[in-house]
């Protein structure tokens, strides 16, 4: 029996890992713990095998429940929960240093006081901040940390402490620091469901400054198969970069959008850029590949249309993710009204 422990589960990723999960290892049993903040979906969890997956709603920076939760026959603790959206905590930062660092600090006093036998932290490429545009640099596990956002910053913090428990304590901990990933259940903020959504019902596009931006791109299933072979295999004390080696300026992947669903390209909308919007992340994942044999499964033009399919499949839920606060935030941010279809 796998006994995990999935902090964050109600997310995009973490409810991806634990779909991937249940159907990977038929003997895995998760306990999902999650604060449900306005990224956390209920909606993300329909269908999970009840006997399998357990929820508990919860805040990792509560020490007293995390304790009541986490049993000590666990075998390992995945830490996906964090205030994930860059752009939020250039408006606030307080929520990103409470769960992002605290919290990661209370998972780890936790696991090390209930004995749990690994700790895997899910992290960034953004703790290694931005790359020169024209020239052939990437990220490797040695790169220097440079966070340039109040978000990078406190997951930054959070891998020093990942790293700190290992040293000090012995914790047998495994970090992975991957890009930006795609997929079905991303909440509505984020540049792909955004574009997507909007897109479906004929409503603007925005995009950052003047869109050359470069990130690179993953499927999500890609990222949680690699989580999986790293919990499973990783070397105690390591780190794991994780990426599919495809590298798109973000003005590339609206109007690959927009040509896969048919709509017209006047559908975009330049924004005010951001401030301190890195320029380019790009992964070099040669240490996971060559180490744990991992490869990505989809192409982009594979996973895009599988993201594409999702969405137009299921307006309910995007619906429901975008009601609400999603809404105010949404104005506030791009200066426009988005409808609640
Ligand atoms: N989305 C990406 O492209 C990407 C890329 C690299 C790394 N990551 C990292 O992967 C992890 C998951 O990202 P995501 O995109 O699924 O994020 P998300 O915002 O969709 O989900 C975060 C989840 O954490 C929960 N949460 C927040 N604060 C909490 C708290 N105090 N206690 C318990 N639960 C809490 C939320 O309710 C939500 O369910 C994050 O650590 C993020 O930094 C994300």
């Amino acid at each position: 029996m796998l006994k995990l422990f999935v902090t964050g589960g109600a997310g995009f990723i973490g409810s991806a890992f634990i779909r991937l999960a249940l159907a990977a290892r038929p003997d895995c049993q998760v306990i999902n713990f999650d604060a449900l903040t306005y990224a956390g979906n209920p909606d993300n969890l329909t269908g999970l095998d009840a006997e399998r997956h357990c929820f508990v709603h919860g805040d990792i920076a509560n020490r007293d429940q995390v304790l009541a939760a986490l049993p000590d026959d666990t075998d390992a603790l995945i830490n996906f929960a964090a205030e994930s959206h860059v752009d939020r905590s250039i408006v606030s930062a307080d929520e990103f240093l409470r769960t992002n660092v605290l919290g990661t600090q209370v998972l780890l006093d936790v696991a090390r006081a209930r004995g749990i036998r690994r700790f895997v932290h899910i992290s960034t490429d953004e703790v290694m901040g931005s790359l020169p545009e024209d020239e052939n640099a990437f990220f490797t596990e040695a790169s220097p940390f440079a966070p340039n956002s109040p978000y990078a910053a406190s997951k930054a913090a959070a891998e020093h402490l990942v790293r700190a428990a290992h040293h000090t304590h012995g914790l047998d901990t495994i970090t992975t620091r991957c890009g930006n990933n795609y997929g079905p259940r991303q909440f509505p903020e984020k540049l792909i469901p955004l574009f997507i959504a909007n897109a479906l019902a004929d409503e603007p596009v925005p995009v950052y400054g003047d869109g050359r931006n470069v990130r690179d791109w993953i499927y999500v299933d890609d990222h949680c198969r690699a989580i999986l072979l790293a919990l499973e295999k990783g070397e105690s004390g390591a780190t794991y970069n994780i990426g599919a080696r495809n590298e798109r300026r973000n003005l590339e992947v609206v109007e690959s959008l927009l040509r896969a669903l048919d709509k017209p390209a006047s559908l975009i909308r330049y924004v005010k850029d951001r401030p301190g919007h890195d320029r380019r992340y790009a992964i070099d994942p040669t240490k996971i590949e060559m180490e744990l044999g991992w490869q990505p499964q989809e192409t982009w033009e594979s996973g895009l249309k599988k993201t594409i399919q999702w969405y137009a499949d299921n307006p309910e839920w995007i619906a429901r993710a975008r009601s609400g606060a999603y809404r105010e935030y949404y104005a506030r941010q791009y200066g426009v009204e988005v409808s609640a279809r």
